[in-house]
């Protein structure tokens, strides 16, 4: 697989970010002034979030970024107890630059019990001295008030039609493909602001064909449809229940498929979801059971709902 476009083309610099100028404005004045305060970015999926914090941490510390950066994405690393540890390795390592802070990043941190956020806020006061956090969330609302009360927070908004289409064109130019202003809409249009979703089914449709149409688009969301599925699927036997409703309702409401399409395409992905035998037997046989309840008409997202609290029964081992 070549490079993914979402990465060859991350903004290096605060300057390359589109849109979400207040933000950058003063963001520099930190720069300027050699000091910041922890930061909350909260704001829709794929808006620049993670973007805005490589870069900032990029002006700071140039060459040095690896020493002074750190991004906690796993979920591996967001028990409290593997933050904890985290911070005061970090806060205890030498910085290698003049710079008398290191940056810590955290990804998605709305997804953090209210415990552990708690837990954290106390992390956050011990090492405020050698370390500033960068949280990013979906909503500010889901945050503790100890720890928004300790941030500046920046809301990212989603980007203008302007702006997206000259990140479509940007990167035309730079790849050898074309792309006719019919496909730039309803590309705009099936992504709803989400900048990465849009240049990965840019990137998707590209390797279908060179000359973009309303069409290779079309067929290139139902090709990443299936890549979504398989993290519904993930998402179920996590038992994150929010999501999986959310993103059932969006597949069925939102984006008009039917209950039978969603049943073929999750038929589809189990082949491709880690299972033990005997597992799998048991999950084909209840997806042949919703389908026979689909087939008697009755109301379908609440079987698909079945369905997915069966994956969360089955758990995530396997
Ligand atoms: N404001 C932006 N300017 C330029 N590119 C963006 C912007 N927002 C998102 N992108 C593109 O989308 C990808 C994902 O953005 P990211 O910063 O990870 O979003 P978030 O952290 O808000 O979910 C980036 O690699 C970049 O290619
Ligand atoms: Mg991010």
């Amino acid at each position: 697989m070549d490079e993914l476009w979402t990465e060859k083309y991350r903004p290096n610099t605060l300057d390359d970010i589109l849109g979400q100028e207040e933000i950058i404005e003063k963001l520099k004045v930190y720069i300027d002034k050699g000091s910041m305060p922890h930061l909350l970015f909260s704001g829709d999926p794929g808006v620049g979030k993670t973007s805005t914090a490589l870069a900032l941490a990029n002006e700071i510390y140039g060459d040095d970024k690896k020493a002074n950066f750190v991004e906690l994405t796993e979920s591996k690393e967001r028990g409290i107890n593997a933050i904890r540890g985290t911070v005061k390795e970090e806060a205890r390592s030498k910085t290698l630059t003049e710079k008398n802070f290191k940056i810590i990043y955290m990804d998605q941190a709305d997804d953090l019990t209210e415990a552990a956020q708690s837990a954290f806020r106390r992390t956050m006061e011990n090492f405020s001295e050698n370390v500033r956090f960068i949280l990013s969330c979906s909503s500010s609302s889901k945050i503790i008030d100890p720890i928004q009360s300790r941030c500046a927070t920046f809301r990212f908004r989603p980007l203008s039609k302007e702006m997206v289409k000259r990140w479509i064109r940007m990167i035309e130019d730079q790849e050898e493909f074309q792309i006719d202003e019919n496909a730039v809409n309803i590309l705009i249009r099936v992504s709803k602001g989400d900048m990465r979703k849009l240049t990965n089914l840019l990137q998707v449709a590209n390797s279908m064909d060179p000359v973009i149409t309303e069409n290779i688009i079309k067929n290139a969301v139902k090709k990443t449809k299936t890549a979504d599925i398989k993290g519904l699927i993930l998402k179920a036997r996590k038992r994150k229940f929010g999501d999986v409703r959310e993103e059932l309702f969006d597949l069925l409401i939102e984006e008009g498929y039917t209950a039978e399409e969603v049943l073929k395409m999750v038929n589809q992905e189990v082949h491709n979801i880690p299972l033990s035998k005997d597992k799998r037997k048991e999950v084909i046989s209840e997806i042949g059971k919703v389908d026979f309840d689909l087939a008697r008409g009755s109301r379908g997202e609440i079987h698909l709902q079945k369905l997915l609290a069966f994956f969360a029964a089955l758990g995530d081992d396997h």
